[in-house]
């Protein structure tokens, strides 16, 4: 990493350990793990065309963009037929994950925002990323996971994005997908949203790259879909 990078590395950790965790854990209080409709959203390749099923390689991250055109998630083919999964939140309040979708049922989709302090992937670097079972995490040795590096939160995937470790209290929220007719459509979420969090504490960066808070919070009508590795210059992994 050259120093360039390395600074805007830093100015951002600097923004996740100024962040009030009481702002997320009212979010956790306020929502529990209900499903949340959102605008429904063809997912398409860079070169605007359906995405198939085929297109997604197994244990490869992809990034997107829903519910809000500046809200990142992953999509990842896990290889395997995953879930239904009960998930229990720390309130005691419960939600069922429906599992993975597609053919196989192994397409899943995640918040890259981080459920501890919102790490997320920025074009620049990415903290937290999903480590494919052919190369796990040098520090925890995980892999078929999604690892955050900035404090070490990991999720797993397979269960509804469920906290396996790390100081993150709930698990990632879901993007629930849809799949019709070999198309793949976002519809919604599922489980504890930390989007108006990240909106407030990522204000100046979102005004910067969208214009505009308004323009940061339009929501998503197509979402396009790309591998992380071509969206970050950096993949910090850990
Ligand atoms: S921001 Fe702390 S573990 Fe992700």
């Amino acid at each position: 990493m050259d120093r360039r990078n390395f600074l805007k590395l830093c100015s951002s950790m600097a923004v996740a350990s100024m962040l009030d965790t009481g702002v997320i854990g009212r979010a956790l209080a306020s929502q529990g793990g209900d499903f949340k409709k959102y605008e429904k959203a063809l997912l398409v390749k860079e070169d605007g065309t359906p995405l198939k099923v085929e297109d997604i390689k197994p244990h490869t991250t992809y990034i997107f963009f829903y519910p809000f055109v500046s809200t990142p998630a992953f999509l990842l083919n896990l290889d395997k037929e995953v879930g239904p999964v009960d998930l229990e939140l720390s309130d005691g309040s419960k939600y069922k994950w429906p599992g993975g979708v597609g053919p196989k049922k192994s397409l899943v989709a995640y918040s890259a925002i981080c459920s501890h302090q919102l790490s997320y992937p920025t074009k620049d670097y990415s903290f937290i990323d999903y480590y494919s079972p052919e190369n796990p995490s040098k520090t925890t040795k995980r892999s078929g996971v999604i690892q955050c590096c900035a404090h070490l939160s990991i999720f797993d995937p397979s269960q509804g994005g469920k906290v396996l470790d790390g100081p993150a209290e709930f698990p990632i929220s879901t993007v629930v997908l849809s799949y019709e007719e070999g198309k793949l459509y976002a519809v919604g979420t599922l489980g504890v949203e930390v989007y108006q969090d990240f909106f407030d504490v990522y204000k100046r960066d979102l005004r910067k790259q969208y214009g505009s808070s308004r323009k940061a919070k339009k929501k998503s009508k197509e979402c396009k879909v790309i591998e992380v590795s071509k969206y970050a210059k950096e993949s910090i992994k850990c």
